[in-house]
């Protein structure tokens, strides 16, 4: 579902950069990717997996939230033949980056066919639904910014080692205070929230610092 938010002086930022979303009752906020700079609000994709996303969804019209961002890292957007990748809830930061972008030719894959109903958020895109892959039909020479869920980041960084790829960890503050989301770039342990979201694939080659751990 869309969440729109009044904006109330917050800046969009760049695409790729995310939110802060304080859902009623629950103690931390929660990221979201922006989705959509509409006039005067703030667009959220939101998939209610959990408390939180739920919390988030069953807002009403006139209900208060605390919102803080933009927060980390967004895409770069000086690339050559751009092409937007997204994985499910992924999706969420590409309309936003297609239009900061001018347009791009977008490449989406989605677990099932109602799942896929979010491409609508993206006229034009390419959409596979599973058993298919995105990185089945993904072509070499394109500038690839992508965002999903990990095992696609993989393997989209494999396909097109110069991608821009947004990852997701589990973030209580979201501007570097707690460690919570520290992941492992460049062989090192850093905070996705101020190193990321978005990183070069280059960047990611070794596992995720919580996957070793698991
Ligand atoms: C930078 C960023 C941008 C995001 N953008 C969006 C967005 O645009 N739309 C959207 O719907 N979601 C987005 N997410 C994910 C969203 O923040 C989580 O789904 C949400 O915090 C889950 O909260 P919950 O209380 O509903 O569920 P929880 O009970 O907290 O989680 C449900 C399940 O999901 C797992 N989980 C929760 N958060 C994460 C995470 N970040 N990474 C991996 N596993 C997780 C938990 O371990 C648990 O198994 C984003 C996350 C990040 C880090
Ligand atoms: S979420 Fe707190 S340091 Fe990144």
């Amino acid at each position: 579902m869309l969440l729109r938010v009044s904006r109330a002086g917050l800046e969009p930022g760049e695409p790729g950069q995310f939110f802060m979303l304080s859902p009623p009752g629950r103690v931390l906020p929660r990221p979201m990717s922006l989705c959509l700079a509409l006039p005067g609000e703030l667009g959220f994709l939101l998939d209610p997996i959990g408390p939180g996303t739920r919390a988030l969804a069953a807002l009403e019209t006139g209900d208060e939230l605390d919102v803080l961002g933009p927060l980390g890292n967004g895409f770069r957007l000086d690339v050559e033949r751009p092409l937007l990748v997204g994985g499910g809830i992924g999706i969420a930061p590409l309309p936003y980056l297609a239009e900061r972008l001018g347009g791009a030719p977008a490449l989406l894959g989605f677990r099932s066919a109602e799942h896929a109903e979010a491409a609508a958020l993206l006229p034009g895109a390419e959409v596979v639904v599973e058993p298919e892959y995105v990185t089945e039909r993904l072509e070499p020479g394109h500038g690839v910014l992508a965002c999903g869920p990990e095992p696609m980041l993989r393997a989209v960084a494999a396909l097109a080692p110069g991608a821009q790829l947004a990852w997701e960890a589990p973030m209580a503050c979201g501007y570097g205070a707690c460690y919570g989301c520290a992941v492992e770039i460049g062989g090192t342990l850093r905070r996705l929230c101020v190193e990321g979201p978005v990183l070069a694939a280059a960047d990611v080659a070794a596992p995720l610092a919580r996957e070793e751990a698991a």
